[in-house]
């Protein structure tokens, strides 16, 4: 099939608006997430990156447009059609929270105890391959309060590809982290991204991080309530002529 090329569209968002008690985020938002793409929602504080995000996965309904994700509206499916998309996406949320009475393993398996029929032997080896793929075979029976910052992020990554979805979506990846802590992670979700086949969509500011990994980013704006720079972030770091985009590749303080 033509559409199978290497552009192919997983997720396509049209003219999305969202609001709250009729107080417009961001309106007029309208991009496409590419199969096997780092794509990457930058923006400050406040923007509306994690709204954009939780409108993506069909938490928040639309107040105008719509969201397609792996061919389907996922913000008009309801019920077992639903449950069947969502369990083709993983998310990390930015608090993200581990399961804290529970060991990294026992957290691996239970999006497997809810989604599958699998036997507990086969949970326990998913959760073993899944743990080793981000680097944490040797803390599978730690709980969450006996490992650092960036072992918990690994950790939620790992749990976020229990059930193999071919979309990841995290947000705020590295805050809280030490640089060398968030440069390894970046690293962790370009290998993935790579080798899996993975798509990821992910909400960061930090710039590093953007031009580690992010083959293409959108940035949103509260002023502007929307969207404000879209392509590849090197290329917009070079060339973008709009003065926020600029200030925030080229960390130039605003007049
Ligand atoms: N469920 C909600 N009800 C009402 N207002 C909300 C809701 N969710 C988000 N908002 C508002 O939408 C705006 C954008 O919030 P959002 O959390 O999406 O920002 P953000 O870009 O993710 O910020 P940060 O970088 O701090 O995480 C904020 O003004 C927030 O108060
Ligand atoms: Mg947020």
């Amino acid at each position: 099939m033509a559409e199978d090329s290497a552009a192919e569209t997983v997720i396509r968002v049209r003219d999305l608006a969202a609001r709250f008690d009729g107080r417009t985020i961001f309106e007029h938002v309208s991009f496409e997430v590419r199969r096997g793409e780092v794509f990457v929602i930058l923006g400050g504080s406040g923007c509306g990156k994690s709204t954009l995000l939780k409108h993506m996965i069909g938490l928040y309904p639309p107040a105008e447009g719509g969201i397609e994700v792996l061919g389907e509206r996922i913000d008009r499916l309801q019920g077992a059609a639903r449950t069947a998309l969502l369990r083709r996406i993983g998310v990390m949320w930015q608090s993200g929270a581990l399961f804290g009475s529970s060991t990294l393993a026992e957290n691996i398996e239970v999006p497997l105890e809810e989604h599958t029929s699998l036997p507990a032997e086969a949970r326990a080896l998913v959760a073993r391959v899944k743990l080793g793929l981000v680097g944490l075979s040797d803390a599978a029976g730690r709980l969450p309060a006996e490992i650092s910052g960036g072992m918990a992020k690994r950790a939620g990554i790992a749990r976020a590809m229990a059930l193999d979805p071919p979309i990841l979506f995290l947000d705020e990846p590295s805050a809280g982290l030490d640089p060398i802590t968030s440069a390894g992670l970046d690293a962790l979700i370009r290998q993935i991204a790579r080798e899996l086949g993975t798509t990821f969509v992910v909400v960061t500011h930090e710039l590093q991080s953007i031009l580690a990994i992010g083959d293409r980013c959108i940035m949103l704006d509260k002023e502007a309530k929307g969207m404000i720079a879209e392509g590849d972030p090197r290329r917009l770091r070079e060339e973008s002529d709009n003065p926020v985009v600029r200030a925030f590749f080229r960390r130039e303080v605003l007049e």
